[in-house]
Formats: C-alpha cells, structure tokens, sequence
C-alpha cells in the first residue's frame, strides 16, 4: 500500500473515494452542490461504530470526488476499539470496492486519548492489514473479479495536525513494508521458504549500504559448537543456516539491539512427530525469523538511528535415519548440556545456541521472536503474545509499544519456581517439563542462555498467523517490534 499526506482543504482533493465522518461527508457534499442527492441516500444511515455505507456521487461540474464510503463514528469522541471498528468495516468495505485509491479524511475522527499521529498510525496498521493480499500462484482470482484493487490511500490533514498525520504517515509506510515481508515470507510454501530462501532474503536487505549480511552454514554450526542448533538441523535433507544481518543505523559505540528470530521452516515434530491434523500450519513455524527480518525492513525504511542486529535461527525438523532421537544429550554452545526428550520442542534448542551467540555483539538488549509453544496459545488465545523478560523496564516498554500500537503483548513470569521441570538425570538439563505451565517453562529454558544482557522473549504461537478460512500470517508482533524501536529512538510523536 502508498500512502501520503494531503495538506490541501478537503473541499479541493479529488478521490475515487473520500473515507469519512456522515458530517465531514455532508460538508463536502454541499461544497459540490449535491446536497439533495445525498440527504436522500444517505438518510437511512445508522450512525454507528462498525457500519459504512459506500455511495456513489452523481458527476457533477464541481465533483471531485467519485464516491464516498461513509462511516459510522457516532456524534461523541470514539473509544480506541470503536475507532478500530470502525476502521475495519472501512477495510472490508474497500477490499471488495472497486477503487483504486481513497482519500481517508482522518481529522473528522475524534478517538479518546489518541492524538492525530496514533490515530493515523492505528488506521493505517489497520488498512494495512485488512488490505492485504498474498500472491497465490492461483489461476481461479474470482475474489478480485472486477479486477481493480486498491493501492494508494491518501491521508488529508489540515494545518493543525499536519505534521503529526505527516510523521504517522512515514512511520507507517516503513510499517507496511516490514508488515508485507513478514506475512509474504510467513505465507509462503515450505517447499519455497525454506533456510537457504531466508537467507536469499537477508541478503536482499543487505543490499542497504548500511546492513550487512553473513550466512553460517550447518557445517560450520557443529564446528563451533553449537549442537543444539545442529541437533535439529541433522534430520533434514535441508541445510540449516543461522543468517546475520547487523544494521550500523547509529554510531559504533553504541550497544546494538539484537533481535532473534526462530527460523523452522517447518516443524513436523521430528522423531516426536506431530499428528497429522493441520500439521500444514507448522510453515508458519518460521514467523518469529520472519518478523525479525520485517523489522528491519521497517526500521530501514524509517532510518532509524539504532544499531540493529538480526539473527535468524533457520532450520527444517524432520524425521529421518539422521534425525536426533528422544534421549540424546547433545553440548549447546554455551558449554550446558541438554537431554533431548521431545524432538518437538526444537525451537527451543536453535534459539539457546543462537541467544549464546548473541553475547558476542555485547548487546543492550536482546528480543527473542519465536513460535514457541502450543501452551501460550491455550493460555492467551490468539489476541496477545506471550511476553517474558528478565528485566521489568524492558517489559514495561515492549507491553506500552504494543499496547500502543494494538498489537498487544502479556506478560507471563519466569519465576524460578518453575526451573525445576527442566529437571534431568543426564545432562544439565532436559528439554521438556511437563505440560503444566508449558510456554513458561519453555522460557525459563531460554533464560538460562541469556544471563549476560537484558532479555526479552515473545511467544507468537497464537498470534503469528490465523486459521480457517482467513488462513495466513498476520505480521504480528512488527507493530510491536518497530513501535519499540520508535520508542527507543526517540523518534515516537
Ligand atoms: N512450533 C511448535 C509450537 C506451536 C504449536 C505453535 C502449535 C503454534 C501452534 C513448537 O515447536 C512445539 O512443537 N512445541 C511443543 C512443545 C512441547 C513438546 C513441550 C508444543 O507446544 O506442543
Ligand atoms: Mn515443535
Ligand atoms: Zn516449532
């Protein structure tokens, strides 16, 4: 999607189709001389948040504007949900409009405790989100039979709020290209998407003067000793890569960010093989690489003065004569040992080799992206993503960025209490606890390779992709990601 920003009066824009208020609309109606025509159409309208109506304008001398999708917003200030309900029916309403381009007329949306850069920020995530369409190598596109598909929102705000919508507009530009890699890359097929494909598309970003890429191969993994990340590699037919992208976006001496992505481009469990029912979702298995990636894609696009490091933990598990079985003990990176009970809980075991190495960038802080357990899903659904955080100031910031954004994150603990299922009899410590308190303890495994710096974990299991009928990556949690960045940066309205 383009956006911009439009600065002229709205009675002076000319659209395919002005986004607004039943007041701002009636205003602009007026200015064309069309105030009969309206009043007649558009009276039945209920007023209300969730409901739009999509009028056609006569052609007229004075017409600028070809049609007007009306939205409900009620006579008072919105609260955020009613605004983002609002905006949602504007996303449905469009995706089957034939327009090419819309004109959202934001300052006529009032919304409690918003000002104009959230509220153009909010709308905008929104659109991106609902307006989004994967290329699906498809010959039936029925969906978009009238062909036309909507590419370019404008933005009209007037000289108040100008240079915050101004600022909303750019950070949420750089949003939408990070928010479009991350569910291409989540969406595509795992035939396609696999480690060496990752890595391909690391490379891209590194074609930015200021990032550059390095891919260590499998081999090299086992040489420096990292078996863990190899214990899960060795099943596949696949080559495994932990893929580097360092970002020089602020001085040298300034301590990077270091975000971790798990990169399982398909998870079939291994040897602990997963049934088979909807087993076609473990593609998605590689969002948290995925979102790490977008991330950067979005901080590049905003400049944004930060050191960034990226490292993606990319990996096949797959069952085979090679694969690592239940009961193997293999050395992690960080000289720990594991007992491998379950070969499912890989994600785990790449992310404790990749958080080790992770050490050597002497980071500030460092945030882990992972779908990690099917536990944080029954335990928040798919409307928040497990945070965990060995550091209260960095939870506080990750849980207000996403709050701010409406990509939200809760917050799960990782006491020492629940060490102890990792308990085992031949190595430091197993892989697997029980199943109470499933996406805790796979955290508290984590925190015991990332000790030296300030640490952040994400679990997207719930809210990585939907499934069902609207079956795709969501993008989430680069809302999150990128509004932290913002935050941190300073560079935040
Ligand atoms: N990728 C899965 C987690 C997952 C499952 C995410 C379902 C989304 C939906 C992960 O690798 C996994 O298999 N975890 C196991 C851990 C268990 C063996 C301790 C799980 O959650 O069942
Ligand atoms: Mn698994
Ligand atoms: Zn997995």
């Amino acid at each position: 999607m383009k956006y911009s920003l439009k600065t002229a009066p709205l009675d002076a824009l000319t659209t395919d189709c002005l986004i607004a208020t039943p007041a701002a609309a009636r205003r602009i109606v007026t200015s064309q001389g069309q105030t009969d025509y309206w009043d007649a159409v558009s009276s039945d309208f209920a007023d209300k948040p969730g409901r739009v109506l999509l009028v056609n304008l006569p052609k007229g001398r004075r017409s600028r504007v070809r049609r007007i999708l009306l939205v409900g917003a009620g006579a008072d200030e919105l609260c955020p949900a009613d605004f983002r309900k609002a905006l949602l029916a504007v996303g449905t309403a469009l995706k089957s409009a034939p327009v090419r381009e819309a004109l959202l007329a934001i300052d006529a949306f009032r919304v409690a405790g918003y000002d104009a850069y959230q509220k153009t920020r909010v709308a905008l995530t929104l659109l991106s989100t609902q307006l989004y369409r994967f290329d699906a190598p498809k010959r039936d596109t029925a969906e978009d039979a009238n062909g036309t598909r909507l590419t370019r929102v404008a933005i009209a705000a007037g000289a108040r709020s100008r240079r915050q919508v101004g600022t909303a507009v750019r950070h949420a530009q750089a949003l939408d290209a990070g928010l479009e890699l991350t569910r291409n890359l989540g969406n595509r097929p795992p035939n396609v998407c696999n480690p060496s494909f990752l890595a391909r598309e690391a490379r891209k970003l590194a074609r930015h003067d200021k990032v550059r890429c390095r891919v260590i191969d499998q081999r090299d993994l086992a040489e420096m000793g990292m078996g863990a990340f190899n214990a899960v590699a060795q099943g596949s037919d696949t080559p495994a890569k932990l893929i580097v992208l360092e970002y020089r976006g602020a001085p040298a001496k300034e301590a990077p960010v270091v975000l971790v992505g798990k990169g399982i481009t398909f998870d079939s469990g291994g040897i602990s093989l997963k049934p088979g029912a909807a087993m076609d979702e473990m593609k998605f298995d590689m969002c948290g690489a995925a979102a790490v990636l977008g991330t950067l894609a979005a901080a590049l696009q905003a400049r944004l003065p930060v050191n960034l490091v990226v490292l993606v933990a990319a990996a096949e598990n797959m069952p085979s004569g090679r694969a690592t079985r239940p009961g193997d003990v293999v050395e992690s990176l960080s000289g720990q040992t594991v007992e491998i009970l379950n070969t499912d809980a890989e994600g785990r075991l790449v992310l404790c080799d990749t958080l080790t190495f992770a050490e050597r960038y002497k980071p500030a802080t460092v945030i882990d992206v992972a779908t990690l357990t099917g536990a944080c899903v029954v335990a928040l659904g798919a409307h928040a993503s497990g945070l965990f955080a060995n550091n209260d100031m960095l939870a506080r910031d990750l849980l207000a960025a996403g709050e701010y954004v409406w990509d939200r994150a809760w917050q799960l603990p990782v006491w020492d209490d629940y060490q102890q299922a990792l308990k085992s009899n031949f190595a430091d410590m197993a892989n697997v606890g029980g199943r109470d308190g499933g996406a805790i303890v796979a955290a508290c495994f984590l925190s015991r390779f990332t000790k030296k710096f300030e640490w952040a974990h994400i679990d997207i299991a719930g809210t990585a992709w939907n499934s069902g009928a609207a079956k795709g990556a969501t993008g989430r949690p680069v809302g999150l990601l990128f509004q932290y960045l913002l935050a941190r940066t300073g560079k935040a309205a």
